[in-house]
């Protein structure tokens, strides 16, 4: 609708198994809080194999694909969907850049990431791929919030 200004968005989080095993689960989900988006759905999950090629499948002729699909089944992770004004952009900020060295200070990959592969997070990139990988954990979510 024309007159509708609202960005409330909703996006996907996980905090991938090094962050789990950490035990920073809570820390960051404070992050998240503190910033302003609201957990609307999670849980803690273990990945297949499948599953985890399934959800990187955008990255399966890259070559760490293989690296990168063992690592995100080495352990549990903890999935959310997050909600708030520019949601996703907000995340992507929050989270800092993909190699932890050179995520900006007070970043969760600066804080609690150890290399580019084990990166603590994931976070939706655009509502397109929010939209996706929204429905791919939590197909009972209405990414809209509708
Ligand atoms: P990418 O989508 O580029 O980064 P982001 O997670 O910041 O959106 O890559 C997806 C994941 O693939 C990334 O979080 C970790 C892994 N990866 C590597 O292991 N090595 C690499 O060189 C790149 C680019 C990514």
């Amino acid at each position: 609708e024309f007159s509708s200004m609202s960005t409330i968005e909703r996006t996907l989080s996980i905090i991938k198994p090094d962050a789990v095993a950490k035990n920073v689960i809570g820390q960051i989900v404070s992050r998240f809080e503190q910033a302003g988006l609201k957990v609307v759905a999670a849980r803690l999950t273990q990945l297949s194999r499948a599953e985890a090629e399934r959800f990187y499948a955008v990255h399966s002729a890259r070559p760490f694909f293989k690296d990168l699909v063992d690592f995100m089944i080495s352990g549990p992770v903890f999935v959310q969907v997050l909600e708030g004004e520019n949601a996703i952009l907000k995340n992507r900020d929050l989270m800092g850049a993909t190699d932890p060295k050179k995520a900006e200070k007070g970043t969760i990959r600066a804080d609690f990431a150890d290399s580019i592969d084990a990166n603590a997070v994931h976070g939706s990139d655009a509502p397109e791929t929010a939209a996706v990988e929204v429905a791919f954990f939590f197909p009972q979510i209405d990414v809209h919030g509708r």
